[in-house]
């Protein structure tokens, strides 16, 4: 069992990575009264009972609160009828939300308990591989308006994160490759161990052996903990690093209309990245080669589908820019990741041609 602590004061905690990890609700919860399972009904019927038994052995009422899958119930409207819920159910301040489920239901759940009474502990139970090694820690919670992704949401950091990779077992492969995505960024981010572990245990990490998945995640969970350490609530840019790959990789969900798989963009994305900064000169081609090989170590295709054009990816990253410039990467140099602001379009061109994208109109 891997024990990485996230060191935030009073809001400290630790994730727990391995075999078994949900029975420790037990000791995290005891001496709650009331405890809200949050989760979709597939993730119930399929990894439901360990959280069951787990929570059995606390004096806890427990009650499970279902909501719907996709996207599209990411919304104040779920959040509405989840705090309704956990208010007929006498959830209050000192009662606990379990969090069981993928990204979405981290989020939707961690947002009710951040509002919920003004704030309720919330465990998060992850069991998509992007969500154990991304979205479960770090305390960001929201959910989605018409307008846009993520608008209405919360910082408020969980009390423990439970990560047992033996439910990735019934993940369907494009959610499992959409977490080796995130794992090929956290290799790229200057940990050499990491690194090391996806070159020479790529197969084994795509054929999900638990074992090396276990140590990736752990791995890959103490990166993200000292990035949240650093920076709790994104005000000083340090969190912009994890945001490495992603300018490209959010334009191309964008522009394939979402028919690429989010670790999929975001492998796109960091080759894309690794050239760019290979074009501008701030690596050398030996580097970029190693980023290219390490992310096709994973599986994962490093060319966009055919007919995306660069005309229509540079519209959407200028219309996400951030409001400081114009297009906004982070590239790695000679002393690690940097935020470049506006690359020269010959520059462009050639990180556009390396991943397949044509020039466009
Ligand atoms: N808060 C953050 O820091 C953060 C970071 C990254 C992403 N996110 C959010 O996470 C969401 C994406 O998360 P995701 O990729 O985990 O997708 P998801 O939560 O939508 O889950 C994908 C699908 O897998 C199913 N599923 C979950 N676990 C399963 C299992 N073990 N076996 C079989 N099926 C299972 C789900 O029911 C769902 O149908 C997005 O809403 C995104 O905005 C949040």
């Amino acid at each position: 069992m891997h024990r990485v602590g996230v060191e935030l004061g009073p809001r400290s905690y630790d994730i727990v990575v391995g075999d078994g990890a949900a029975g420790d609700l037990a000791t995290l919860l005891s001496g709650r009264a009331r405890v809200a399972v949050v989760t979709q009904t597939r993730v119930a019927e399929l990894h439901g009972e360990a959280v069951q038994v787990a929570l059995a052995a606390t004096e806890a009422n427990v009650e499970t609160f279902t909501i719907g899958d996709g996207e599209e119930h990411k919304n104040l409207a779920t959040i509405e009828a989840l705090c309704r819920g956990f208010t007929r159910f006498g959830l209050r301040r000192n009662d606990a939300v379990v969090a069981l489920g993928g990204g979405m239901v981290g989020d939707v759940a961690g947002f009710a308990a951040a509002v919920h009474y003004r704030g309720v502990a919330v465990v998060q139970v992850p069991t998509t591989l992007l969500a154990m090694v991304d979205a479960a820690i770090g305390g960001k919670t929201a959910v989605n308006l018409p307008e846009g992704k993520n608008l209405v949401g919360a910082f408020h950091q969980p009390v423990g994160v439970l990560a047992d990779p033996r439910v990735l077992v019934t993940l369907p492969e494009r959610e499992y490759r959409s977490g080796l995505g995130e794992i090929a960024k956290y290799a790229l981010l200057g940990d050499r161990d990491l690194a090391h572990l996806v070159e020479n245990e790529g197969e084994a990490l795509v054929a999900r052996e638990r074992r090396i998945v276990s140590d990736a995640v752990a791995r890959c969970a103490a990166i993200k903990a000292r990035y949240v350490e650093a920076d709790e609530e994104e005000r000083l840019g340090l969190r912009a690093h994890l945001n490495y790959g992603h300018t490209l990789a959010h334009a191309l969900e964008t522009v394939c209309g979402y028919a690429l798989a989010h670790g999929e963009a975001v492998a796109i994305g960091l080759v894309f990245a690794a050239e760019l900064a290979g074009a501008l000169e701030r690596i050398d081609t030996a580097e970029v080669d190693r980023q290219r090989a390490l992310v096709e170590s994973l599986g994962v295709g490093t060319r966009a589908p055919d007919g995306v054009a660069a005309t229509d990816l540079l519209a959407v990253m200028a219309r996400d820019k951030k409001s400081s410039g114009g297009l906004t990467f982070v590239l790695a140099g000679a002393n690690g990741l940097d935020v470049v602001d506006d690359p020269p379009p010959v520059a462009l061109r050639a990180a556009f041609a390396a991943v397949g994208v044509t020039e466009g109109a």
